[in-house]
């Protein structure tokens, strides 16, 4: 059903213009018990949404608009391996990656079950073989320095992980990323391999990937440069692809190849093999905690009621945003340092999920669809970009991120991460106003007029959303479950959007005139069959 003819659609709006004027505050005032009704406890996840222009009758109309939508069905849909992806006639089962349940599930007429259990078992042998030195490099030598060349959804879910859980690193393992096309990422990276002691992994679904193909090769090339001649570099090659040909092909043997599969996206694919650097570099043991974490929210997500449910809430309150108050853009602000690349890879899993123009019947939507995410790490964005949350002519809703304790003690530090934090969200509900403004200024000696000049200046309007999500610490089931919770807070909205999520047409056209560009900036000729602004700037180049 499209959003505009959800029968709650109109309802929404009216709550959206009672509720407009007034302030969060206000809220608070009116409901004592406030916190712990807009407040709810996941596994491993905290979400406090209290801090939002919401109240009961708003909430409930959400409610009643995703229950409209056959949320309830399409949640069972995802877990049970319908084709949701319905341009490419796929499911979409990262769910199965991380089910450690005996339900089978069936793509085509098979159970998948056996087959992800098969590519768990190789990626913890091979990982076994790397870390007893069994798996030796050409000249014998162990493997200790694993590159993972990938982009998109084949770099950042593992580079997320890698780095938020620095603290379960394995001693004596270096893992490093190398993504784009640039040459300075690749240049970065060589300098730090002891080539006989380094093994590439070429991750890529496609396995047809420019970026991830161009760094392949040019890290072979490097390679054989490093290498005795007539070296095998076979040694030094392990690839993650759905395509198994191409690898093949591009020279890396079979039994090196880890498996991928068409019903599992890019950007949700970490729980896969993609995941290797993740089992590399932390252990299969927390590889798997961080699967059992994603584990307990799937089941939080499919079995409990939507008015509980912390995936739901966060999508709700996201639409309420995006569609009633039209805000363009939302934050997500980790206060953690180790979760620097988490915004980065919400970017893509939800820009590129719900980045989205027609509904489901290739219609053309009349709603705003899928928001800007942007952000990263607290308290650091408040030297930086605050200023704009503050007093900026714009409402960017935020998601703080927080954990109660931390893994690197160093006196206040952590209790000063989290007041920060907390204030952050307090100071952008409460605002100051001009007449509270103007009284701090005459109680440090300005004259009356002296403030009035410049007591506007220091107004802040607050009444500005934010949920803050608290978590116990950062381990690897907790990053499991804040990462399941956005991938299943993405599915939600485009349930009620009516938009597909799973596939990405949106991206093909720059890489098929990147071909037609790279080939003018070859033979003149062909520039001819381009724009003028594009021929401009290709004759920039001479
Ligand atoms: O171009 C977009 C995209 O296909 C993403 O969806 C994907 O995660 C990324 O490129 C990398 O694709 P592959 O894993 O096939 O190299």
């Amino acid at each position: 059903m499209r959003f505009d003819k959800n029968p709650f659609f109109s309802d929404l709006t009216a709550q959206h213009k009672r509720l407009a004027p007034q302030r969060i505050t206000q809220l608070f005032e009116d409901d004592k018990t406030r916190f712990d009704n807009f407040s709810v406890q996941a596994p491993h996840i905290f979400l406090d949404y209290s801090k939002n222009l919401v109240d009961k009758h708003a909430f409930d109309a959400l409610i009643n608009a995703a229950k409209a939508c056959g949320l309830e069905a399409s949640i069972q849909q995802l877990f049970s391996g319908e084709k949701l992806n319905t341009t490419e006639q796929r499911p979409a089962l990262h769910t199965a990656l991380r089910d450690s349940s005996e339900q089978t599930i069936f793509v085509n007429g098979e159970n998948i079950k056996p087959e992800i259990s098969i590519a768990l078992d190789m990626m913890g042998t091979l990982v076994e073989r790397l870390h007893k030195g069994e798996h030796k490099g050409c000249t014998g030598k162990p493997l200790k320095q694993l590159v993972s060349i990938g982009i998109g959804g084949s770099y950042l879910g593992p580079k997320t992980v890698v780095e938020a859980l620095q603290a379960y690193h394995l001693d004596g393992l270096e893992c490093y990323f190398v993504s784009n096309i640039d040459g300075s990422d690749l240049a970065r990276t060589l300098p730090k391999l002891i080539p006989d002691q380094c093994i590439f992994l070429v991750q890529s679904k496609s396995f047809g990937t420019l970026e991830t193909l161009e760094n392949a090769r040019s890290a072979r090339r490097w390679l054989k440069t490093q290498l005795p001649p007539n070296a095998n570099l076979s040694h030094h090659f392990l690839a993650v692809t759905s395509n198994v040909p191409a690898a093949c092909e591009f020279g890396i043997p079979e039994d090196k190849i880890l498996p991928m599969w068409d019903w599992v996206g890019g950007r949700y694919s970490l729980w896969s093999a993609i995941g290797f650097p993740i089992v590399f570099l932390l252990g299969m043991a927390n590889f798997q905690a961080l699967l059992r974490g994603a584990e307990a929210i799937d089941k939080h997500f499919r079995n409990t009621e939507l008015q509980e449910n912390l995936p739901v809430i966060m999508a709700l309150i996201g639409i309420w945003h995006r569609n009633f108050f039209n805000y363009d853009s939302q934050a997500v602000i980790p206060y953690s340092e180790n979760l620097f690349y988490l915004p980065s890879h919400l970017q893509q899993l939800d820009m590129e999920s719900n980045g989205k123009r027609v509904d489901r019947n290739g219609e053309a939507v009349n709603y705003h669809t899928g928001a800007i995410i942007w952000g990263n790490s607290g308290t650091n964005g408040q030297h930086a970009y605050h200023q704009l949350f503050h007093q900026g002519s714009c409402t960017v809703p935020i998601d703080f991120i927080a954990f109660k304790t931390s893994d690197f003690e160093f006196g206040e530090h952590h209790t000063h991460l989290l007041a920060n934090c907390f204030a952050q969200s307090q100071a952008l509900m409460e605002g100051r106003s001009l007449d509270q403004v103007t009284a701090q200024l005459n109680d440090q000696g300005l004259s009356d007029q002296e403030a009035r000049k410049l007591a506007p200046h220091k107004v802040i309007p607050g009444n500005k959303p934010s949920n803050t999500l608290l978590l116990e610490t950062l381990n690897p089931a907790s990053v499991g479950a804040l990462i399941a919770s956005y991938e299943h807070k993405v599915f939600v909205q485009a349930c009620l959007w009516d938009i597909n999520p799973f596939d990405q047409w949106g991206v093909e056209l720059g890489k098929v005139l990147e071909t037609a560009v790279f080939r003018a900036m070859q033979n003149k000729d062909e520039a001819q069959k381009l724009d003028a602004s594009t021929r401009g700037l290709l004759g920039k180049l001479t």
